[in-house]
This record gives structure tokens, C-alpha cells and sequence, in this order.
């Protein structure tokens, strides 16, 4: 992990530098890039503009590591709110969450009382996305996913191909029928946890997409979303998944709102699933530094901000 990356996540950690962020105009308006508001109606109003183009969407309501039972219980309050609107508007969207915001630091059963309320009230026809947090949630994340798709069908849940123990986390989703979204990994962690050369996460991520697009997952049901906005490993599945008899609209493409948007029009209207992750709310500050820490160019747009205005 280069010294630029693993600063900023470690920055991102900082409650010190959270509060003080926001009081900082160009900071506000480089999240912006990544970001169409605060509000789930800002979030709603993407939705359906996408949702014109053929893109469909996930939204996720900012926040991690709630402190108390109050606070969880007010976002799980705020998610089904938010469940309601997505069925009387009609719109093609998901939800997805972390388990932190739910109350796992505070109390397991709590959490997963929170988390089946949620997936009660999504739609039958829609999935209920569980985020994968820092390695030391993934076992937590799992058990209470496994615990869930017991009584519920329609509940996803996000690994991460940067960790050394993901082919087997995959084996026992795959036999599961799960609903997967693979993405690379955004947080720190240490090289015995997870593979710290790039060129080794890209090879297992094709490796683990390939498990989860086989003959395998495929009788199991599998639903599997290649969440990343690197375009040649994007190529790479996409041939592959095609040359495997695939149909285009069965391979899904996840990215983030405000990032490679020709790349998930251009899929889109090649005919695959392309869903666009939109985020809002106000604490924003963790998940920004990891925008940043995933390309160093947009430490540059957040310097030119400075001297924008
Ligand atoms: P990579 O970092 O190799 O980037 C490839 C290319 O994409 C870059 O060269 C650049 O062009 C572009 N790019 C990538 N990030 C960019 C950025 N921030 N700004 C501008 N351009 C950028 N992680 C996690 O640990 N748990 C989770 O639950 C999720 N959930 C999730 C959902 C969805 C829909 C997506 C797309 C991503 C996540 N992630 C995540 C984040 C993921 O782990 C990862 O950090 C980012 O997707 C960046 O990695 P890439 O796969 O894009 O590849």
C-alpha cells in the first residue's frame, strides 16, 4: 500500500479532522463530485434521472459506527422511510448498509433485529445490500448474513477481493445462492490480512469473479455485481462472462455516482446491468478520504477547489 494511500486512511480515522472538515468550503465542494446532496431526496432525484438512461441504483444513507441505540434505531427509522419511497415512487432502486450503523459495536441481536426489519420491508423483488466493513466485521457480517438469507431471500451482501481469506468466504456464498457485490476493498489493513500488492488484488478479483459467474453459482442463483471502475478488468469479466454463454443483462456492473460516468452509460446501453451506488447525508468525512485515497488525482481536484472558490 503506497505512504499516500495508507495516510489518508489513516486520516479518515481521525474524529479531530471530521468535525473540522466540513467548515471548509472547498472540502464540501469536492464531495460534491461524489455526491448529489445530503438529503434522500437529492439521492431519489438521481434515481429516477438515471433510471431514464437504464441505470439503476443503490443508495446508502453516510454513516458508520453509531455510538448508541438511539441512533441506530433512528437510521433503520430513516431506511424504511426511505424503502417506502423507492416502492411508491417506483424507482429501480436498492438499499444498501453497513452493520455499524445498525448498532453491531453496541449489540449483535440488536443489529440483526434492525437489519431483518429492513429486509422485511424491501420490496420481494429488490435485495437489501449489507456493506463489508474492516476486517475485524467481516466474520460478524457473514454470520448475521447467513443467519438472514435463512429466513430471507432477497439480501446481498459486499466482499472484498483485497483479503486473503475471500475465495473462501465466496465457496460458502456460492453454496448458499447468495447475492454478492465484489469490490476490491477501500479500508487499511495489514498485509497478512490482505494482499498489499494491486497487480495480486486485480488477479483474485477476476479469479473470484469467475467463481461467482460459473457453472456453480450459476445453478445455485447466484447473483453476483462486479462493483469496480477499473475499465480493463470491467473488459476483462465482461468478455469472459459473454464467451461463458452468459446474457449481458444477467452481468452487473456496480459503480460509484461521479465516477467513470461513460463507462456505466456506455454499458448500459450495451445491454448489461449497470447500477450507480449514490450516497448522501452528513457524515460524509470517513467515506470521502476513501474516495481520496483510492486515486491520487483527486487529491489535486480537491487542491485546485481551494483556489476555485
Ligand atoms: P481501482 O482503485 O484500481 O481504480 C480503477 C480506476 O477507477 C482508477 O484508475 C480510476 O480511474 C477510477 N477510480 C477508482 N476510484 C476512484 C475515485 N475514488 N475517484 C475517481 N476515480 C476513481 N468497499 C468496501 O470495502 N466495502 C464496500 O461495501 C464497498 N462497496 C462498494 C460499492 C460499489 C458499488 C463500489 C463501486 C465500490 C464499493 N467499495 C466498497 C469501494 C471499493 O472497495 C474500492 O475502494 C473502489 O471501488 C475503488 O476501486 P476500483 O475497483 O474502482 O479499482
Amino acid at each position: 500500500m503506497s505512504l499516500m494511500r495508507s495516510t489518508i486512511l489513516k486520516a479518515s480515522e481521525s474524529a479531530w479532522l471530521r468535525e473540522r472538515a466540513p467548515r471548509y468550503g472547498f472540502i464540501r465542494k469536492s464531495v460534491e463530485r461524489f455526491m448529489p446532496g445530503e438529503r434522500a431526496d437529492d439521492a431519489l432525484a438521481v434515481a429516477k434521472r438515471l433510471a431514464d438512461e437504464g441505470i439503476i441504483t443503490l443508495l446508502t444513507h453516510l454513516g458508520e459506527n453509531v455510538g448508541s441505540r438511539e441512533e441506530a434505531e433512528g437510521v433503520t427509522q430513516h431506511y424504511l422511510g426511505v424503502l417506502d419511497r423507492i416502492r411508491t415512487d417506483g424507482v429501480p432502486s436498492e438499499v444498501s448498509v453497513k452493520l455499524t450503523q445498525l448498532g453491531l459495536d453496541i449489540d449483535k441481536e440488536f443489529c440483526f433485529r434492525n437489519l431483518a426489519a429492513l429486509i422485511e420491508s424491501s420490496p420481494a423483488d429488490k435485495t437489501l445490500w449489507i456493506d463489508m466493513e474492516q476486517s475485524s466485521y467481516v466474520d460478524a457480517t457473514f454470520d448475521l448474513y447467513s443467519r438472514a438469507r435463512k429466513t430471507y431471500r432477497n439480501t446481498g451482501v459486499c466482499v472484498q477481493a483485497y483479503l486473503r481469506r475471500t475465495k473462501k468466504d465466496v465457496e460458502s456464498l456460492i453454496a448458499m445462492g447468495a447475492s454478492v457485490r465484489l469490490v476490491k476493498g477501500a479500508y487499511k489493513e495489514p498485509p497478512e490480512i490482505a494482499f498489499p500488492k494491486k497487480t495480486d488484488v486485480d488477479e483474485n478479483y477476476f479469479a473470484l469473479a469467475q467463481m461467482l459467474f460459473g457453472a456453480e453459482g450459476r445453478q445455485a442463483g447466484v447473483r453476483a455485481a462486479i462493483a469496480t471502475h477499473d475499465r480493463p478488468l470491467i473488459e476483462r469479466v465482461s468478455r469472459w462472462a459473454v464467451a461463458e454463454g452468459i446474457a449481458k443483462n444477467q452481468i452487473e456492473f456496480a459503480m460509484l455516482y461521479g465516477i467513470q460516468r461513460a463507462e456505466q452509460l456506455r454499458l448500459a446501453r450495451e445491454g448489461y446491468r449497470c447500477c450507480v451506488l449514490v450516497s448522501y447525508g452528513s457524515f460524509w468525512f470517513p467515506w470521502f478520504m476513501r474516495r481520496l485515497a483510492e486515486r491520487p488525482a483527486n487529491i489535486a481536484f480537491l487542491l485546485r477547489n481551494i483556489f476555485s472558490g
